[in-house]
């Protein structure tokens, strides 16, 4: 019985607050019905992923090697409808998704930053300062693992972990279905979105599915790296395919594991960096796949709009690409804490890079920012809740926009 009043009187003092800060959106914003660029529509009213690399599949002209430029794409998450991504996008920035209003995936994955957030480690719900730092989600239509320590299996997996963290966002499956069926504008939405339903209310099904095609429109594959690899060789200047060539080479090996054209070859690979001053050593993929030998290993992160990224690493260990780089070069297992016996990859050796070789790395992977796609965020959300400002300004800057 306590528990019962206990849990009306909060509900009615969530309910009171929100009302107080929204005024939700009476009309529904009418859902975009094309697809996002690099997407074409099918008969079906589906976005299909188009890109030269799926002239690669079939095997011809590819290039022997792991650095091969001509090699193929892995399968992609495609077939979402145009008007499910433009759902996902209002909710992907809409804080009415997080259990107080105040904190959205974009708050954390800022389409300016590259979909990062410039810090060292997120910040959550309250100012929770969280362990790691959030990734790029430029791309993550292609991933088979989520996470640094690669511990989700699918997009849908993957956002359970925010949206129900207390630390992140702290919403519960039932508070976010109640506060979506509350706004009248997102119930019209989801009805266009997902048409073939019996009229009814938002299941969290479709809300993982619109968020998902929202994330897997994504896509960044048209950088000037891949002008090069597809033929237009003035794309790279003399610098930046030296570069490239360091970057392949089995001196430096970065290609093994940063592997085109994602620029990751999504397994996990203990490097060896120490903890950051102040933390305790994060143990990775030791603990998802219960493994000693992966003490430390992490998810090879893409090297896609890196530039944009930093800092760097799963803790936010370096602020420029020159220091991330110059890790590499300083010696197999030279931070390893003195009681940590970890097992460094193989390909992690001495390069012995010189300063010059260094900054032509830097050159090179600096040609692989492309952000043509990059969607615009909404106006207006039918929450009625405020876009962080932030987050508004620094992404309609960036790029030429599409109408998404
Ligand atoms: C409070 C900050 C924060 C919020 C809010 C947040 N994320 Fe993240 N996100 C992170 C961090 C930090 C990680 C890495 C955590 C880890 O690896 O343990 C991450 C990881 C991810 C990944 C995995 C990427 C990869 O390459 O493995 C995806 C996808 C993602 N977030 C999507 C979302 C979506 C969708 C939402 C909203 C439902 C969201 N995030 C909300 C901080 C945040
Ligand atoms: C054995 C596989 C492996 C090799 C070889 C390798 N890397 Fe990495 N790289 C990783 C992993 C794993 C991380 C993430 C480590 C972490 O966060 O703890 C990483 C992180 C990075 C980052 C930071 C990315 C981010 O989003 O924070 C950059 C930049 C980078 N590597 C560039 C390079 C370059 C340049 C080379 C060649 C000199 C190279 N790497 C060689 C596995 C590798």
């Amino acid at each position: 019985m306590r528990v019962l009043i206990f849990f009306i009187v909060v509900s009615a003092t969530v309910a009171v607050e929100m009302t107080l800060r929204s005024t939700p959106a009476t009309r529904a914003p009418a859902l975009c019905n094309t697809c996002p660029p690099g997407f074409e529509l099918t008969d079906n009213n589906l976005c299909k992923f188009r890109s030269p690399y799926q002239q690669y599949e079939s095997g011809l002209g590819n290039e022997p090697g792991v650095g091969g430029l001509k090699t193929a794409l892995p399968a992609v998450r495609d077939g979402f409808t145009p008007q499910q991504i433009d759902l996902g996008r209002y909710l992907f920035f809409d804080p009415v998704l997080s259990g107080d209003g105040t904190v959205s995936c974009a708050t954390c994955h800022q389409p300016a930053k590259g979909f990062s957030d410039g810090l060292k480690t997120s910040v959550g719900l309250h100012n929770t300062k969280l362990k790691r730092a959030a990734p790029s989600l430029w791309n993550v239509a292609f991933y088979k693992k989520f996470f640094w320590d690669a511990r989700a299996t699918s997009l849908e997996e993957q956002m359970t972990g925010p949206l129900y963290s207390p630390d992140e966002m702290g919403t519960t499956r039932e508070h976010l279905l109640e506060t979506l069926n509350g706004i009248a504008a997102y119930r019209d939405m989801f009805q266009e979105a997902f048409p073939s339903r019996a009229t009814g209310a938002i299941r969290l099904g479709e809300i993982y599915t619109a968020i998902t095609a929202f994330e897997s429109s994504l896509i960044s594959l048209n950088s000037r790296y891949d002008q090069y690899a597809h033929g237009y060789h003035e794309a790279l200047n003399k610098a930046e395919i030296e570069g490239l060539n360091i970057f392949r080479s089995f001196v430096a090996r970065c290609a093994e594991c940063h592997t085109p054209p994602l620029f990751t070859n999504q397994q996990v690979a203990v490097i060896g960096l120490a903890a950051p001053e102040g933390s305790t050593f994060d143990p990775g993929a030791q603990e998802t796949f219960h493994d000693a030998s992966l003490r430390g290993a992490f998810k090879v992160p893409s090297l896609r709009n890196i530039d944009r990224t930093a800092p760097y690493t799963h803790a936010g260990r370096f602020n420029s690409l020159r220091e991330m780089i110059a890790f590499y070069s300083a010696g197999r297992g030279h931070e390893v804490p003195r009681n940590e016996k970890l097992h460094i990859h193989w390909h992690i050796w001495e390069p012995k890079l010189t300063d010059d070789e260094m900054d032509r790395l830097v050159d090179f992977v600096k040609t692989l920012t492309d952000e043509s796609f990059m969607p615009r965020a909404p106006e207006i959300l039918p929450s009625g809740l405020a876009i962080d400002k932030n987050i508004n300004q620094k992404a309609q800057l960036s790029q030429t926009l599409h109408t998404h």
